[in-house]
C-alpha cells in the first residue's frame, strides 16, 4: 500500500462537511442583487484600483481592494481535484503539510462513464475541497476536442465528440458552482495539442470550429452558466486565443457570457489586444515576480502598468476597464463574496467513495474472449501481475498534478481483492524515474526485467499486465507531445514474449490516448484502465474480479495506425504539429472529420470505436421508436428504446442516439452522438429509456450565412450501445 503514516494521520484528521450548512446556500445573491451592488462600487474604484483586478499578484491569485474590504481571488489547478500549495512568486511547491487532497479520476476516465450524475458527484466534490483550501476559482474541467492520439493532455479532457463532452461538462460545471467556487473551462480554444502550444497559430474551417471544437464551450456557458473561461496559449486566426477578437465576439457577443476570462498562466502577450478583446485577468505572464527580477514583476504585466498608461493616453477607452472590473467583481459576488459561502472539506470518506465511482465506471473493457474475465475473488491460482504501471504513480502530469491523501496501486488492489490467490509481481519494463517532468533512463537492466517478467508469466495460472503510458514529458502530460503512437519501453515485446509462454493475460492499459496494440489479436482480454486517481487499483481490481461489471465506453476512437487518425492521414507538417517556418502555421484540413467521423466516412475500420465497450452480461437494445417521424425545428424527437438485460449478471449500458443525413447539402459525417442514456438493469430484466433530441440540436454551421441551420429533409436515427453496433435504424423527417 501506498499509504504513508503521515497520510493515515491526516485521513484521520480531514475536516468533514459540517451538516448544518447544507440549506443555508439557498439563500445567495440574486443577479440584480450584485448587478447593483457593482454598480455601487465600481465609482469608488480608482483607475490603478480596477487596473490590479486585472493582473495577477502571485503565482494564483489576484488583489481585491483592501481599502473596501474586498478579497483577492485565489485560483487552483484542476481539473482532477485540487493541486498542492504552490509558492507565491515561483512554480516549488509550497511545501504545505495540509493540502493532500482526494485524487479524483482524469477526466478521459469521467467522459467514459457516461453518467451525468457522476459528472455533477465529481464536480461537487472538487468544489468542496477547493472551499477547504481557500480557492475561489477551479482551473479545469478541460473540454479540448481529442483531434490526435499523439497530443500530450488529452488525458485532461473529455474525448473526441462534442455532444458527450458539452453534456458531460454541463453537471461538473453547475456542481460545482452551487457551491460557490468557479469553474475555468480551459483552453478556449483549439488547444488541441501540446507541441508549440504557445506558438501554433491554427487555421480551421467556420463548420469545425463551431461544431465540434467550440460546443462544447457553448455548452460549459449556455447551459453550464460557466462564471469563468481560460484562453488558451497558442492563435487562431494568427490572434492569440487569450485576447481574439473572434473569439471574443462569440463568446460574449453570441452566446451571452458575463464571467471572466482568465488567461492561461503566461498566455497574454498585447496590452492593445487584451484590452479591447475581452481578456479581464492576466496570469503568469512573467515568472518569479519580486523574488528574481523587479523588471519582470506583476506591474510589468501586459494589464498592469502598460495598460494604466494606454488607458491614461486614450489610446484604449475607459469602457473596456469598466467593463473587466464589472466581470471581475460579478465573479467575487458569486464566490468569494457570496453569502453563506461554506466552509468545504477535504479527503472526506464521500469524496473517495466519488473518486472510486467515476473510477468503477469509467474503466472500460475492450476485449474478454472466452470469458477470462472475470477472475474468481477466492481463486488460489498464481496469479502474476506484470508491468511497471502495476506500482507507478499516476498523479502527475503537470498542472494537474496532485499530492494525493493516498494512492491505491494496481498491485495493492488485486492483492486486496484476491486474498488466496499466489500474487507474483514482476516489473517487466522500467520507464525511469522522472526529472523535471521527464522520463530519465531507467536504472533497471532492461533484459533482467523482460527476462524475470517472462518467468513470472510461465509459472502463473493468470497474467495480468499493467502497462500503457505514464504521466511523463511526450507521453501523457502536459508541454509536450508524444513522440509514437506505440507504446514505449519495449512493451510491445514483452507483452508477445508473455504470450508466447502463457495464453491467459489480461492487460490493463494504463493511460489517456489510444495506444497501436499490434499483439492484439493473440491476447484475450483488454481493459482500458486510464488514470484513476487515489482509488485506482480498488477500482481496478472491483471490475477484474467481477465485484464491479465494467460499464465504460470509450470518449475516443482507438485506430489501428496513427494513419488511421484524420489529422496523421495527411501525413503533412501543416496539418500536424504546424510549420515553423511559415510562422507555425497549422491547418485543421481534415474539417469536421475527426475521430469516428472520420473513419466512418473513410470506411476505416478502428481498433476499438468511439462509444465500445464491453459488459460481463449481454444486452439487447430493442423496441426503438421514435416519438413522432415528422417534425419540425422547434420540436423535440424522443427516441426510446428497452434495454434487455439477456445475460446473468446486473450491469449498466449506455444507449447511444446518433443522427446522419445522406442527401445533404453539405457535407456531413455519416452519423454524429445526438443523445445517450445509461441504465442499470438487473440479469433477466428490461427497462426502457427515453432519449431527448431536440431537433435544434442537429443543425450545421451554416458559413455563407455565419448562423446555424437545421437542413430540412430526411435523417436516419440510429440506436445501438457503440457506434460501430447499431442496431435500430429509423427515418426522421424534418419539415419546415
Ligand atoms: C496550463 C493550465 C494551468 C496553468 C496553471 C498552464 O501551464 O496550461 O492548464 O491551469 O498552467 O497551472
Amino acid at each position: 500500500m501506498r499509504y504513508s503514516l503521515l497520510s493515515l494521520f491526516a485521513l484521520a484528521a480531514v475536516a468533514c462537511c459540517p451538516q448544518g450548512e447544507v440549506n443555508q446556500a439557498a439563500d445567495q445573491w440574486t443577479d440584480a442583487e450584485i448587478e447593483a451592488k457593482i454598480n455601487e462600487i465600481l465609482p469608488q474604484l480608482t483607475l490603478e484600483e480596477k487596473v490590479a483586478l486585472c493582473h495577477a499578484q502571485s503565482k494564483f491569485s489576484t488583489p481585491g481592494v483592501p481599502r473596501l474590504g474586498i478579497p483577492e481571488l485565489w485560483y487552483s489547478d484542476g481539473p482532477h481535484g485540487v493541486r498542492a500549495e504552490i509558492n507565491w512568486d515561483d512554480w516549488g511547491y509550497a511545501g504545505w503539510t495540509n493540502d493532500s487532497c482526494t485524487a479524483f479520476p482524469a477526466l478521459t476516465a469521467l467522459a467514459a462513464s457516461f453518467n451525468l450524475d457522476l459528472s455533477a458527484d465529481y464536480g461537487k466534490a472538487v468544489a468542496e475541497e477547493a472551499l477547504y483550501r481557500k480557492k475561489d476559482v477551479m482551473l479545469g474541467p478541460g473540454v479540448e476536442m481529442y483531434r490526435t492520439p499523439l497530443c500530450g493532455r488529452n488525458f485532461e479532457y473529455m474525448g473526441e465528440d462534442p455532444f458527450l463532452a458539452s453534456k458531460m461538462c454541463v453537471p461538473y460545471i453547475k456542481a460545482m458552482q452551487e457551491q460557490n467556487v468557479a469553474v475555468c473551462v480551459k483552453h478556449f480554444a483549439l488547444n488541441n495539442q501540446e507541441q508549440w502550444r504557445t506558438l501554433v497559430d491554427v487555421h480551421v474551417s467556420d463548420r469545425a470550429l463551431r461544431e465540434l471544437y467550440l460546443a462544447p464551450y457553448e455548452a460549459a456557458v449556455k447551459e453550464g452558466g460557466a462564471w469563468s473561461i481560460m484562453g488558451s496559449y497558442n492563435l487562431y486566426d494568427g490572434q492569440h486565443c487569450c485576447h481574439n477578437k473572434k473569439l471574443n465576439d462569440i463568446l460574449r457577443g453570441e452566446w451571452g457570457f458575463d464571467g471572466c476570462v482568465v488567461t492561461d498562466w503566461g498566455g497574454a502577450t498585447n496590452t492593445i489586444e487584451a484590452a479591447n478583446n475581452g481578456l479581464d485577468i492576466e496570469m503568469g505572464t512573467y515568472t518569479n515576480g519580486f523574488t528574481e527580477s523587479a523588471k519582470f514583476a506583476y506591474d510589468d504585466y501586459y494589464l498592469a502598468k502598460p495598460y494604466i498608461k494606454a488607458l491614461k493616453e486614450g489610446t484604449v477607452k475607459m469602457e473596456t476597464l469598466d467593463q473587466k472590473a464589472r466581470n471581475i467583481l460579478r465573479l467575487m459576488f458569486r464566490t468569494n463574496m457570496a453569502k453563506n459561502r461554506k466552509r468545504g472539506c477535504m479527503g472526506t470518506k464521500e469524496h473517495f467513495q466519488t473518486a472510486l465511482n467515476v473510477a468503477r465506471e469509467g474503466i472500460t473493457l475492450l476485449k474478454n474472449d472466452g470469458a477470462i474475465l472475470p477472475l474468481d475473488p477466492n481463486t488460489t491460482k498464481t496469479i502474476a501481475v506484470i508491468g511497471e504501471n502495476a506500482t507507478r504513480s499516476t498523479l502527475g502530469g503537470g498542472s494537474s498534478e496532485l499530492k494525493g491523501l493516498h494512492e491505491i496501486s494496481p498491485l495493492d488492489g488485486i492483492r486486496a481483492a484476491f486474498p488466496k490467490a499466489n500474487v507474483i509481481w514482476s516489473m517487466g519494463y522500467g520507464s525511469g524515474p522522472e526529472c523535471y517532468g521527464r522520463v530519465a533512463p531507467s536504472p533497471y537492466n532492461a533484459d533482467s526485467l523482460f527476462t524475470e517478467a517472462v518467468k513470472a508469466a510461465k509459472q502463473a495460472d493468470i497474467v495480468l499486465f499493467f502497462g500503457g503510458l505514464v504521466k511523463a514529458y511526450q507521453q501523457d502530460m502536459e508541454g509536450g507531445d508524444r513522440i509514437q503512437y506505440g507504446l514505449p519501453f519495449g512493451q510491445d515485446e514483452l507483452i508477445n514474449a508473455i504470450l508466447d509462454v502463457n495464453k491467459n493475460v489480461v492487460a490493463v492499459m494504463i493511460s489517456g490516448n489510444a495506444v497501436a496494440m499490434p499483439w492484439i489479436d493473440r491476447l484475450p482480454a483488454l481493459i482500458q484502465g486510464w488514470y484513476l486517481g487515489s482509488e485506482a487499483g480498488n477500482a481496478l481490481a472491483d471490475v477484474i474480479s467481477g465485484k464491479v461489471n465494467p460499464s465504460g465506453k470509450l470518449p475516443f476512437s482507438f485506430p489501428v495506425r496513427l494513419e488511421d487518425n484524420a489529422v496523421h492521414s495527411f501525413g503533412e507538417e501543416v496539418v500536424y504539429p504546424g510549420v515553423e517556418k511559415d510562422s507555425y502555421r497549422e491547418e485543421y484540413k481534415e474539417g469536421i472529420f475527426i475521430g469516428y467521423r472520420w473513419h466512418e466516412a473513410k470506411g476505416i475500420k478502428p481498433l476499438f470505436p468511439f462509444g465500445f465497450g464491453l459488459s460481463y452480461t449481454q444486452f439487447e437494445i430493442a423496441d426503438a421508436q421514435l416519438s413522432q417521424d415528422n417534425l419540425s425545428e422547434g420540436d423535440v424527437l424522443a427516441v426510446t428504446a428497452t434495454v434487455k438485460n439477456v445475460g446473468s449478471r446486473e450491469g449498466k449500458e449506455v444507449v447511444q442516439v446518433y443522427v446522419g443525413k445522406k442527401d445533404s447539402r453539405v457535407e456531413r459525417a455519416p452519423k454524429e452522438l445526438k443523445g445517450f442514456a445509461k441504465v442499470s438493469v438487473p440479469a433477466g430484466s428490461q427497462q426502457q429509456v427515453k432519449i431527448n433530441i431536440p431537433i435544434k440540436s442537429l443543425a450545421f454551421f451554416n458559413e455563407d450565412a455565419n448562423a446555424w441551420e437545421v437542413e430540412k429533409g430526411e435523417y436516419t436515427v440510429f440506436v445501438g450501445n457503440a457506434s460501430d453496433n447499431i442496431t435500430a435504424q429509423l427515418p426522421l423527417n424534418v419539415k419546415d
